[in-house]
């Protein structure tokens, strides 16, 4: 079926009390429109998806990612009507059926939209539109239907008699029409009402005046149709998009310990039999491999983890990638642009930035790898820092496979270090090291016999 999704998302939402457009909020972890865009991808191609944008066009514009997608300037917020008929030009040849959306609508799904589509194409209407029987509809369009059950008309909440006001079937804003049906009439619309709005609800009594039917579908849960006004919606929208979110992982064969404390974003995909401790957060477009285990507190953003890697409690990884059987922390921090290698392993404290671990590498306590290439089964011991800069220029230091790092050493960047070398504990590296050899460059350790026993008798005098 042919379906082109118009999101409308030009406003700029008072009520949010924020200097940033409302769509650009985030919710489950992805700004309200990303989101929105998302559910609109299951439906029909990029292509065929528009938002049309007002408030902060050029962010919301920066905000969708995806290729493809179109976007429509409404430089006057003139109303819902208004805001569909700025696309008419771009729009109209497209035939098939035209979805309308809320780009502050977050909780909607795509099977809730599929099921409107169907019921547009099986009914002979021009149009179905969603509704809600709610408890308290104040604010919303009433849904007014006629004798057949067909809707007769949208009436808002300022324009309604007490009777209209009555009636508890409130309209979602949500559409599905028939194109042709649609453009064709537009015209008709006229901004004669107290606001001077063109309002899209006027379509409903314009089409059938035209001889056409409209129905109304009934959401069972008004949730779905939640639209963000404020920070209290939004973060209620939050929270269920994150129970969303984390039962899909659980149905998928991953292991959420207290869930109701972890947070995993949207875009985040996680492999069977996968571990995820209370607390933990995996954020951005992370994806976690199968069999990994990710401790409470740790945080993972924006990284791939392949199969069998282990997070260890409070450790943070961000856009780093780790290979399989990798173990990383407790109390890590991968700051960003690492490679940890196959089975390597990173321990408490050690801070990566930059760094490229091979192999069956290890750097297991208190370290600084920055700007580091470290070869395949190299040691690197307690306290080594790599010193990549120098007030002015960071500069690398490359350690070659097998190497030996003694405990606290301080290598001085830009630096070599051969394969199979060995590095005294303690030294400051300066020089590059060839394979094979020992540095050692540290002060000769002097010994005074007895010192401190004459000391202590001196001290008792
Ligand atoms: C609209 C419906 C109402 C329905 C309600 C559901 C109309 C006239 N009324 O009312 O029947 O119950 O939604 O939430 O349509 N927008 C633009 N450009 C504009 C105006 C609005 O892009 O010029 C966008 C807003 O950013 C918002 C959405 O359209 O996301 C809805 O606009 P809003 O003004 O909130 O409509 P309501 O008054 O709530
Ligand atoms: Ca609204």
């Amino acid at each position: 079926m042919n379906v082109t999704v118009v999101i409308l998302a030009a406003g700029l939402g008072t009520r949010m009390k924020s200097r940033m457009a409302k769509v650009l909020h985030r919710a489950g972890g992805r700004t309200l429109i990303e989101n929105v865009v998302a559910t609109s991808l299951e439906l029909t191609s990029a292509e065929r998806i528009f938002v049309v944008v007002g408030h902060q066009a050029d962010q919301v514009r920066q905000a969708v990612t995806t290729p493809g997608i179109g976007f429509i300037e409404q430089r006057e917020q003139k109303g819902t009507g208004h805001a569909v008929l700025v696309g008419r030009e771009a729009l109209e040849g497209l035939g098939g059926y035209l979805v309308i959306v809320y780009g502050d609508g977050p909780l909607l799904r795509a099977a809730t939209l599929r099921r409107l589509i169907t019921a547009a194409d099986a009914s002979g209407s021009a149009g179905v539109l969603l509704s809600a029987h709610m408890e308290d509809p104040t604010g919303y369009g009433r849904v007014i239907r006629n004798a057949e059950g067909h809707v007769a008309a949208i009436v808002e909440q300022k324009a309604g008699t007490p009777e209209q006001l009555a009636v508890r079937e409130a309209n979602m804003g949500i559409y599905c029409y028939r194109a042709e049906l649609f453009w064709k009439h537009i015209g008709e619309m006229r901004p004669d009402n107290p606001a001077k709005e063109y309002y899209l609800t006027d379509m409903v009594t314009i089409l059938r005046r035209a001889g056409h039917s409209i129905d109304a579908l009934e959401l069972p849960d008004p949730q779905e149709a939640l639209g963000i006004n404020d920070r209290a919606e939004l973060a209620q929208a939050d929270r269920i998009l994150r129970e969303r979110k984390l039962r899909e992982v659980m149905l998928a064969g991953v292991t959420v310990q207290k869930p109701e404390t972890v947070t995993i974003d949207a875009d985040v995909t996680i492999g069977m039999d996968t571990v995820v401790e209370p607390f933990a957060q995996i954020l951005g477009k992370s994806s976690i491999g199968e069999n990994c285990r990710i401790g409470s507190c740790a945080i993972v953003d924006q990284s791939e983890l392949a199969d069998e890697v282990e997070i260890g409690p409070f450790t943070l990884v961000n856009a780093s990638r780790v290979e399989h059987g990798a173990r990383i922390g407790p109390f890590a921090r991968l700051r960003f642009g690492n490679q940890v290698g196959e089975a390597a392993h990173v321990g408490n404290f050690v801070e990566l930035k930059n760094a490229k671990l091979a192999a069956g590498a290890k750097a297991n306590h208190l370290a600084y790898l920055g700007d580091a290439d470290i070869g395949t089964r190299t040691n690197v011991g307690a306290g080594t820092i790599t010193c990549n800069y120098d007030g002015t220029h960071k500069h690398k230091t490359a350690i070659g496979a097998n190497v030996f790092v003694g405990s606290n050493s301080t290598l001085v960047a830009p630096i070599e270090i051969g394969d199979g070398a060995y590095l005294a504990a303690g030294s400051v590296i300066t020089e590059n090291v060839p394979p094979d050899a020992l540095a050692l460059g540290r002060a000769r350790q002097a010994l005074k016999p007895d010192w401190a026993r004459k000391r202590r008798a001196r001290q008792k005098k």
